[in-house]
This record gives structure tokens, sequence and C-alpha cells, in this order.
């Protein structure tokens, strides 16, 4: 029973299949009766990539269209977009025009969505009808999400940062992170060493420790291949309390002259700074005085310009800088050099303020040294020898009004001696100089080690 049931629909079926058949080739007998040959696509519809707000063309190429018509079909929202030269939706960005006697279609959508992404069918009304179909992909530029990016940061030293670059844009941008200036990016602490990198590539730029040198602008770059590539400057503020560093502690200058203290700090925030005078005067910008500084990044050179040196100039001066974080103080003594020919600007400060050698009760030391190793260097230009050897031995009566400063030795009084400068200079001068060098380096080293 059930084999003949089987057997009657089998058969039925293929009677409705003949039939179709008979059909179709009815139809297509009665066509090829009209013209002689069947619409067929020439080529595959190409693909296009066009980036969003622009134009895209798609396009149909069909042999032997006749009198059939064309149209296009947008495949995912099955929608039909145009018959023939007919545009169906009311969308002004569409436009259907044809060229070569009909054998090209194009479907032009102006001022491109992303929602234009996906596949178009071009289908010819043949029957059965036949279609082929063509993807258009709509690219978005890079762009900047500023509410998932970093914006400007200060951070204490040493503290950990992240920044976070986030970008949108199809297809998805690739963002790389690179310093402003061109130095490497210090990633931290790995093991015993600091790792850098030129560029670092992803949304996080994580530093584990950053330091002051690492303070400055950093740039993330998100591309994706569409024109234009975007970038971010994300500027990274390091603090730390103000350092200070006086390369000169001992300044020596002739009476009139002019002479210059200076004094290296580095700090961030950028510090408050002042030139304080051992009386404590904070010095002003002044005919007398001229204050400068000059800063590089965190670095500043802080200068102190003496006008005519008086004798109450000599003595202490201290720079001192103050920042958020704390302040610091170095200090820079300005000491008076008799110039070796020049004759003194007045008998009075010549007999008040010319050095003094104190060192008697030390046995290493002895007269002649002394006298060969002051007065020669020229006017504003005191070599380091020369300074560590007046720190350590001389004393200067000047000196007595900047006691209050001198927080590096004891001062020695007895058997002060005026002294006359170079000319006093007697004999056996190339082996003394010899012996006060190796003194003077030998002091310059302790110093130094000190
Ligand atoms: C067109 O794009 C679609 C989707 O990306 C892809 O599957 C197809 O292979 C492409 N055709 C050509 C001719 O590149
Ligand atoms: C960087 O830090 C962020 C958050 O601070 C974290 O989500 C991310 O995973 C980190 N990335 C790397 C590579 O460590
Ligand atoms: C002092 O100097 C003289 C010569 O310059 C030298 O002969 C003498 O030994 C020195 N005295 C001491 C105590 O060093």
């Amino acid at each position: 029973m059930i084999f003949i049931v089987i057997t009657t629909i089998v058969f039925l079926c293929n009677f409705c299949e003949l039939l179709n058949n008979f059909k179709t080739s009815l139809l297509k007998a009665s066509t090829s009766a009209q013209s002689p040959k069947r619409p067929s696509f020439a080529e595959p519809i190409p693909n296009v990539t066009a980036a969003v707000g622009r134009e895209a063309v798609l396009q149909c190429t069909i042999d032997d269209l006749d009198s059939f018509k064309v149209a296009w079909i947008k495949v995912d929202t099955e929608t039909l977009l145009s018959y023939h030269t007919h545009v169906v939706p009311r969308d002004n960005r569409l436009k259907v025009t044809n060229s070569n006697s009909d054998r090209q279609w194009f479907l032009h959508i102006k001022n491109l969505d992303v929602s234009d992404r996906g596949f178009y069918m071009c289908q010819i009304n043949t029957e059965p009808m036949i279609s082929e179909r063509g993807y258009l992909d709509v690219t978005v530029p890079p762009s900047i999400v500023e509410e998932k990016t970093s914006t400007d940061i200060t951070v204490d030293e040493r503290s950990k940062v992240s920044l976070r670059c986030k970008a949108a844009g199809y297809p998805t941008p690739r963002v790389i992170w690179r310093r402003e200036d061109g130095k490497e990016i210090n990633l931290g602490p790995m093991g015993a060493q600091k790792s850098t990198v030129p560029r670092m590539e992803g949304e996080f730029l994580n530093m584990t420790q950053v330091m002051r040198e690492d303070m400055g602008a950093y740039l993330c770059i998100a591309s994706n291949g569409v024109p234009p590539s975007v970038s971010k400057r994300i500027l990274l503020q390091v603090n730390f309390q103000p350092k200070i560093r006086v390369n000169n502690q001992m300044v020596g200058a002739a009476l009139g002259s002019d002479v210059v203290l200076g004094c290296r700090l580095e700090a961030s925030p950028r510090p408050l700074t002042s030139w304080i005078r051992n009386d404590g005067v904070i010095l002003l910008d002044n005919k007398k005085y001229e204050l400068t500084e000059e800063a590089d990044s965190y670095r500043i050179n802080m200068q102190l310009k003496i006008r005519k040196l008086e004798i109450k100039d000599f003595g202490h001066y201290k720079c001192v800088a103050k920042n958020t974080l704390g302040d610091k103080e170095g200090f820079v003594r300005l000491i008076e050099i008799i110039p070796p020919t020049s004759v003194p600007h007045s008998t009075q400060s010549q007999e008040f303020y010319v050095p003094v050698h104190k060192g008697s009760s030390d046995a290493s030391k002895n007269d002649s040294h002394m006298k060969k190793g002051y007065g020669i260097p020229a006017p504003n230009s005191l070599r380091d020898e020369s300074q560590s050897l007046s720190s350590e031995e001389k004393q200067m009566s000047s000196s007595k009004e900047g006691e209050t400063l001198d927080s590096d030795k004891p001062k020695r009084k007895q058997n002060q001696h005026p002294m006359q400068g170079s000319q006093t200079d007697s004999s056996g001068s190339c082996q003394t100089s010899i012996s006060i060098y190796v003194i003077l380096v030998f002091l310059l080293a302790t110093l130094l080690f000190d």
C-alpha cells in the first residue's frame, strides 16, 4: 500500500518536472523566435570600496539586454533601488545611469553612509530572472574617541602611568604611541634595566615608573589606511621637588668688575626662584643686579649678574627654588681677586680687603706657597684649583660679614697678614707652583669626594 503511494508521488513529481521543462522550453522557443540571444552578464560586478561621505558607483555589464529591464536591489534589506532608469526609494543620493547602448548599468550612491555597506544585486527580468551580486565596502577614517582617551596628566615622580588612546574607524585603526621629541619611551624598570622603546603599539601606553626625563608630550597616532590619520597629543608632567647644583661655589672677581653667579636647578612644577644676599635681602632686577632664568623643560639655569662690584658685594649669596613639593637652596661665595697688574681702585679698599692667609698652624703649608698661590688668577677667571685653595686656606676680611651663611669650615683667624698679590712672589717659583698644584689637586679631590 505504502509502496503504491510512494510510487504515485514519485510519478507525479516526475510529471510536474516534465511539465515544467516543457513550459520552459516553450518559453525559450518563443523568446528565441523574437531575438536569437538571451541577455547574459559580461563580467562579475566589481567590488567597490569607498570612504564614508564619498560616492560609490556599482557597475553591471550585460550583453544582449535587448528589451529586458535592469533592476538594482540591496540584498540585506531586500530593497528595490531601481528599475530601468527609475530610482524607486525617495533617496536623492541614488542615481542610475547607463552607457554603451544599454550594455553598462551604473548605480551611483552619493554621500555614502556606513549603512550602505553590503551586497548589491543587479537583476534582469528574464524568465527565469538572472542576477549578479557585488559588494560595496564603506570605510571610515580613524577618529579619536575623546571620552575614552587620556587628557594631559600630572603625576609624581616614580609613579605608575597608564595612557589610553581609543580610536574608532573602519577597518579598526591601529594605534601607535611615540614621543613628540623623538626620544624613546621608558616603559619602566624591567628587572635591573629599564626598558625603552622608540614606539609602542596598542590602546594603552603603560609606564610602570615615570621619571623626570619621561616628562613631555606623547602622541598617539591612529591609522587604518583610510586618510587622514589622526593623532592626539597628551602632555605628561612629572612632579618632583627642586634639586640645585652650584657649579662654582666660589667665584672670584675684582673690584669694579661685573660678575655672574649661577645655579642650575631641576624642578617640576616650575619653581619660584630668588637670589638672597647674606644679609637676607632678596635681590631684585635693577641697575645693580640682573636676574635671568633660562628654562628647558624642568631644567632651569638661574643667574645673578652683579654690576660694578663694591666691597660690600663680596660675601655669600644663595639661590632658592621652591615648588609645591619642597624647596632647596644653593650657596655661592663671591670673593675678591686682586688683578696682578692693575692699580687698585682705592687705597683704602686695597689695604682692607686684600686676601690674607691664616694657615701657619698647618704644617704642610708655608708662607711661600700661600704667596705663590694667591694673587695670580686673572680677574673673573678663577680656576677650580684656586677656588678650592681659597675655600680651604684663605680668609678674607670681607668674608666676616658673610659668616652666617658659610657652613663649610670653621674659620681660623690667627696670623692674618695682608698680602700684596703676585708682586711679593720671590724665588723658586717653578718648584713652588708644582707643589702648590699638587696641594690644590689634593684639596680639590678631597672636596669632591667629601
Ligand atoms: C567581493 O566582496 C565579497 C565580500 O567581501 C567577497 O566575498 C567576494 O569574493 C568579492 N569579490 C571579488 C570579485 O573580489
Ligand atoms: C595597561 O593598563 C590598563 C589599565 O590601567 C590595563 O587595562 C591594560 O591591560 C594594561 N595593558 C598592558 C599591556 O599592560
Ligand atoms: C716651606 O717652603 C720652603 C721653600 O718654599 C721649603 O724649603 C720648606 O721645607 C717649606 N716648609 C714646610 C714646613 O713645608
